[in-house]
């Protein structure tokens, strides 16, 4: 767990920064019904000039007070994290710093600061375990007035979590140890069956990762049912070497040479090639494959709102879902005002699984506990 303040002592941001919406003061033009006028009495009175109308001056509202700081809990990349963080910071100039952990573990976080929350926004990782947390009273609905620009299948209509990215799931290969394996690049989830695979397949574990546990719902998608799931996941045991905590971790196994093949999201994949580990492919599944709507949530009982709300109100904005590329994340945008990256990968160009995110979601709990049972401690 990393607490990286994005502070920068800048101090032309802070002069530069609007202060948080508030409601403006009524001007003098403006009719205001001040309430301190009381209304005339109604009681006969001897008949003398009406006094006159006390002039009480117009209440001047004092402005909410611009928000001082926002903790995030971030789960994507590092360096997107981080770049995201300083970009709100730069353009508000309010003191934000985040804290990067895998979907699994934020909701665990969550649970566990049910009462009192150190984070006030959660920003990425799949929908599936915002619903998780939704459904366990974790989160609190925020509709922004830019969620009008995320399409509705991407978003919660009561505002418990907005989409802000979208990702394919898919298979990350090394070349070179899939030729010394004599081993053809995988095109179905069959081919991470093959013997030959045997210790060279590496995913996440799913109670700890939101792309692992998009890995293990997509088979329950594509073969209509948990128990038909369990039983490919459990063949696919054989293979694997490690299942790691963060969700795009085996694509870096991968790149190192130490498995063959990794089961990430494919916009990871492309980013640890373009970082230099060019040795990696992206292919994916003929049956299909599963695929993430990031979220991004306003969190219960959250000790900064106000710049919470101003947070999930800009990260739903073009400007914000352009700023991915810049550190090589390639996730496609869901504001259909943002530039795409040609390095991101379309969805049309992929064959997808119905994913049933609600679904997913309501039964992350169960699902994660059945893999720990019954997959992780199986005999290879
Ligand atoms: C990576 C991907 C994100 C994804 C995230 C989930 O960072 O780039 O698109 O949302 O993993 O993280 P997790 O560790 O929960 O699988």
């Amino acid at each position: 767990m990393k607490r990286l303040s994005a502070l920068i002592a800048s101090t032309a941001v802070a002069l530069a920064a609007c202060a948080a919406p508030t409601t403006p003061a009524p001007s003098a033009s403006q009719p205001t019904a001040s309430p301190t006028q009381a209304p005339a009495a109604s009681v006969a009175e001897p008949t003398k000039p009406p006094a006159a109308e006390p002039t009480t001056p117009p209440p001047t509202e004092v402005p909410a007070p611009k928000p001082e700081k926002l903790t995030v809990l971030c789960t994507p990349q590092e360096d997107w994290c981080q770049a995201m963080t300083k970009a709100f910071q730069d353009k508000f100039g309010i003191q934000t710093s985040y804290v990067r952990l895998s979907s699994g573990e934020a909701l665990a976080k969550l649970r566990a600061t049910k009462d009192n929350p150190e984070f006030s926004v959660w920003w990425g990782g799949p929908a599936d375990t915002y619903i998780a947390a939704a459904t366990e009273g974790l989160l609190e609905p925020y509709i922004s007035p830019n969620a009008a620009q995320i399409p509705d299948a991407q978003k919660d209509p009561n505002g418990l979590w907005t989409g802000v990215y979208v990702g394919a799931l898919g298979f990350c290969s090394n070349k070179n140890v899939l030729s010394q394996l004599g081993v053809e690049k995988p095109k179905s989830w069959e081919d991470l069956l093959n013997p030959k695979l045997k210790g060279q397949v590496a995913m996440a574990h799913p109670a700890s990762s939101g792309t692992a546990y998009t890995a293990v719902w997509t088979q329950v998608a594509r073969l209509g049912s948990v128990d038909a799931a369990f039983e490919y996941l459990n063949k696919l045991h054989q293979n694997i070497l490690q299942y790691t905590k963060s969700g795009s971790a085996p694509g870096q196994m991968a790149g190192r040479g130490e498995v063959a093949v990794s089961v990430i999201f494919s916009h990871d994949c492309v980013k640890f090639a373009d970082e230099g580990m060019d040795m990696l492919e992206v292919s994916f599944p003929e049956e299909g494959t599963g695929y993430e709507i990031g979220g991004v949530a306003l969190i219960k009982g959250a000790p900064e709102p106000e710049a919470a709300k101003m947070w999930i109100d800009w990260v739903l904005t073009a400007e914000a879902q352009e700023i991915g590329p810049t550190v090589k994340s390639y996730q496609l945008p869901t504001n259909p005002n943002a530039k795409v990256s040609e390095r991101s990968v379309k969805l049309s160009e992929v064959k997808l699984v119905d994913y049933n995110f609600t679904e997913a979601g309501k039964s992350r709990k169960e699902i994660t506990k059945r893999f720990e049972d019954e997959i992780t401690v199986a005999p290879k």
